[in-house]
C-alpha cells in the first residue's frame, strides 16, 4: 500500500517551493515509514532550492526532522514501530573502509531508502540529504532512525539530526575543544551558535562569537559567547588576537563557508591551532593562501561533515543532556510553522530573522 501526504517540493532551481501529494510506498527491505512530527529549517535546503548541491529536481526538502516509526519492512531489527527517533543522514554500512577501521563517522557509504518516493504523476523525487522530511510520512533506511528519549520534545529533538550537531560536533568531535581552550566561532546562525553552546558545554574558557549581524551576535551571547565581534566593524583576525594574548583562539570553527571567512579563520587561529570549516562552500568558491603560512603555522585544517557526529552514539547522549538542563535546545527555536509556511522561513533565514523555523506536523 502506498500512502499520499502532503510536502514540501522544489521542481526547479530557484522556484519557490510548493505543497504538494505525494507518493510513499511501504517500508521494503531494510526501510522504516516516519509519521513525522518536528522538521527544522536548514541553510542546507535553500542550498538545494538555489541548485548548490546537485541537479536532481525534483527535491522533497527538510532533513533536519523526528517523528515516530509507523511501519518497518524486512529485516529490520534495530527500531519498532512506535518508536520515537530522530533522523540521521549517516547511517553507517559497517563494512566500508572506514567502518572497518573502527571509525564509523566517516562512513562512505551511508544507507538511504531504496523505493523512491514521487509526485503524483509518477516522477521520482530526490530527498534532501535522503530524508525529505518536509512531509506527513517519509520513507528511509531504517539506520537513518535513531531512537531517543522521547521526553525531549520532536521541535527540539530533531534539530539533532542536522545543524545543531553539525555546530556542536564541529566544537567537541572535530575542533576537539577542552577545558580552558580559546575558541571562535565564524557565522553565528544556528549552525554557529551550536558550536558555541558545543564549545561551552566542553569547558572553553574564552568563546568569542563573529558575525556580521548584532542580533546574532546577542543571541550568541545568550548560547555563552563570552565575547562578540561584529566583523563589518571591526578585523575579526585583530579582535581573536586581542582577546586572546595576542595569540589567535586554540580553535577556529568556520561556520559560513567562504574564501573570506576561511580566511579570517585561518589568520585567527594560534599557531599550532586548529580550524574547523563546516560553512558549506559553493562550487565557484577558491581560496589562495601562501603556502608558507599554511606549512610555518603548523596545526591542524578540518573540515567536518555533519560534525563528524555517530548519531547512535551522540543523539541520546545530548538529549539526556537536554533532559538534564545542560544543553539548550529550546533556545534554537525561533518559531514553529506550518508545511505551507516554508518558503516565508527561507525569506526570514535569509534576514536573519530567525535561528530555526520549524514546521510542526
Ligand atoms: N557541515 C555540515 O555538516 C553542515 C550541516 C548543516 C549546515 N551546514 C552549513 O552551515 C552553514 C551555516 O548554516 P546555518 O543554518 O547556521 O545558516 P544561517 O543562515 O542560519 O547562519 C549563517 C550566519 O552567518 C552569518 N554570516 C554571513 N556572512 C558572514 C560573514 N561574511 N562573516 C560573518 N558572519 C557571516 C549570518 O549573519 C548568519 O548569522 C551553511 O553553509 C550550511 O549549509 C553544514
Ligand atoms: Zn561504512
Ligand atoms: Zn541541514
Amino acid at each position: 500500500m502506498a500512502h499520499e501526504v502532503r510536502a514540501v517540493v522544489v521542481r526547479e532551481k530557484d522556484a519557490p517551493v510548493g505543497v504538494e501529494t505525494i507518493i510513499v510506498p511501504d517500508p521494503g527491505l531494510g526501510e522504516a515509514l516516519v509519521r513525522v512530527q518536528a522538521c527544522g529549517v536548514c541553510h542546507t535546503d535553500l542550498h538545494y532550492r538555489q541548485g548548490g548541491i546537485s541537479d536532481d529536481f525534483p527535491f522533497l526538502l527538510g532533513h533536519e526532522a523526528a517523528g515516530i516509526v509507523e511501519a518497518v519492512g524486512d529485516g529490520v531489527t534495530d527500531v519498532d514501530p512506535g518508536d520515537f527517533v530522530v533522523l540521521n543522514w549517516r547511517a553507517v554500512c559497517g563494512r566500508c573502509r572506514a567502518c572497518r577501521r573502527g571509525r564509523p563517522q566517516y562512513c562512505f557509504d551511508t544507507a538511504n531508502a531504496t523505493q523512491r518516493m514521487t509526485l503524483a504523476d509518477g516522477t521520482e523525487l530526490s530527498p534532501a540529504l535522503g530524508i525529505g522530511a518536509f512531509a506527513e510520512k517519509t520513507l528511509v533506511a531504517a539506520g537513518q532512525c535513531t531512537r531517543v528519549d522521547p521526553a525531549a520534545g520532536p521541535e527540539v529533538a530533531g534539530l539533532l539530526g542536522c545543524g545543531v550537531m553539525a555546530g556542536l560536533g564541529a566544537a567537541i568531535n572535530t575542533g576537539g575543544v577542552t577545558r580552558g581552550d580559546s575558541v571562535a566561532v565564524i557565522g553565528c546562525g544556528g549552525v554557529g551558535d551550536a558550536a558555541i553552546a558545543g564549545a561551552v558545554l566542553a569547558g572553553a574558557a574564552t568563546v568569542i562569537a563573529v558575525d556580521v549581524d548584532d542580533r546574532k551576535l546577542r543571541w550568541a551571547a545568550e548560547f555563552g559567547a563570552t565575547h562578540t565581534v561584529n566583523s563589518r566593524e571591526r578585523s575579526p583576525v585583530e579582535a581573536v588576537r586581542d582577546l586572546t594574548g595576542g595569540n589567535g583562539a586554540d580553535v577556529v570553527i568556520d561556520a559560513v563557508g567562504r574564501p573570506e571567512t576561511y580566511r579570517q579563520a585561518f589568520y585567527a587561529r594560534d599557531l599550532a591551532g586548529t580550524v574547523v570549516l563546516v560553512g558549506v562552500p559553493t562550487p565557484d568558491m577558491t581560496i589562495d593562501l601562501p603556502l608558507l603560512d599554511v606549512f610555518g603555522r603548523g596545526g591542524a585544517l578540518k573540515s567536518s561533515w555533519y560534525g563528524d557526529c555517530l548519531p547512535s552514539r551522540d543523539f541520546p547522549m545530548l538529549i539526556d543532556l537536554y533532559l538534564k538542563g545542560r544543553l539548550d535546545l529550546d533556545r534554537f527555536v525561533s518559531e514553529r510553522i506550518a508545511l505551507d509556511h516554508v518558503e516565508e522561513a527561507f525569506t526570514k533565514m535569509h534576514r536573519g530573522e530567525v535561528l530555526r523555523s520549524v514546521v510542526v506536523l
